[in-house]
């Protein structure tokens, strides 16, 4: 198969295997390109893309940028906070208003779980969703299950734990999509008042006690506690989170076996990771984001040239 079967990505959740593993299988080719001396292909010349960010990002949108110029796309960048939108705009006017200056692709970031969806099905652009709310980040999860099967050689049967803010996180709810998919044993772990209700039912084991967890997985991938989306205190203070869940080194060390430590950023140093480990050997959250330059490569390219 060379195509994807589906025209968007706007989450993980129902997308194939097939597609996952096109994406993932076309990134080694887009990781090459980064290589060389001249980072650019042709592929995108004449197509525009514009990047629709209404909330905050520095990698997401950065990354998104870069690869939309080394595929030869002319970029267009949009944020909330200097637009329309500040003078009463709708959602609906401002994507509309943008797509009637002919664009190709729509790459969009949304405080509202459910935006990207909204404006795919009134708009006739393609779209990528750079994350909704606490719903789905389909890119950074992708770029996350790219490192794990670079790192370890497959997704097949490997064990990976999610650990932290999993109730607010949008890359929680992709990976688990994902790394199910893709045949991995996926577990979270975390403060019960940070953990969705029925979260058993995507597949996912949970664990209470960050000890267990490290000792069960193959890889963690490490979240920030979203204080933007927290509505109240969900634990007594950041220390008591660091001590009873933050990854550590005297944690890791007690370890029979190496971890791989995955993080999407961005990080609170001594919070949920402490420096020790974040730039230590087990850690991989430099390329994770080198990664992410060519996964949305892959993205861009096999949605950007599908024919139908
Ligand atoms: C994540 C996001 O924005 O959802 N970051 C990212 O995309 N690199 C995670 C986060 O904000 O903690």
């Amino acid at each position: 198969m060379s195509q994807l079967s589906t025209n968007h990505l706007l989450g993980l959740d129902g997308v194939p295997r097939e597609d996952i593993e096109l994406i993932l299988n076309s990134t080694d080719t887009f990781l090459e390109v980064l290589e060389r001396p001249v980072k650019k292909v042709p592929t995108l010349q004449g197509k525009t893309v514009v990047n629709l960010f209404f909330e905050n990002s520095t990698r997401t949108r950065i990354s998104f940028e870069l690869a939309e110029r080394r595929l030869s796309a002319d970029v267009v960048n949009f944020s909330a906070s200097t637009s329309s939108v500040s003078k009463g705009e709708t959602l609906l006017d401002t994507a509309r208003n943008i797509e009637a200056m002919k664009v190709d692709m729509v790459v969009m970031r949304h405080a509202a779980a459910g935006a990207c969806e909204f404006l795919r099905t009134r708009c006739t652009s393609r779209f990528i969703n750079a994350g909704d709310g606490s719903h789905e980040h389909p890119t950074q999860a992708l770029l996350d299950m790219y490192t794990i099967r670079k790192s370890l050689g497959t997704l097949e049967g490997v064990n990976v734990c999610i650990i932290g803010d999993i109730a607010h996180s949008r890359v929680a709810l992709s990976n688990i999509f994902g790394l199910v998919t893709m045949g991995a044993n996926v577990a979270v772990c975390g403060p019960p008042s940070l953990m969705p209700r029925h979260i058993e039912k995507l597949g996912a084991r949970v664990f209470t006690n960050v000890d267990e967890a490290l000792g069960w997985c193959d890889a963690i991938n490490v979240l920030r506690i979203q204080l933007e989306r927290q509505a109240g205190a969900s634990f007594p203070s950041l220390r008591e989170y660091r001590n009873t869940f933050g990854i550590t080194v005297e944690r890791l060390d007690g370890l029979a076996k190496p971890v791989l430590v995955l993080h999407p950023g961005p990080i609170n140093r001594g919070v949920e990771i402490d420096s020790e480990v974040a730039d230590g050997a087990a850690a991989v959250i430099l390329p994770q984001v080198t990664n992410g330059v060519a996964v949305r490569m892959a993205v861009l390219y096999l949605l950007g040239t599908k024919t139908e």
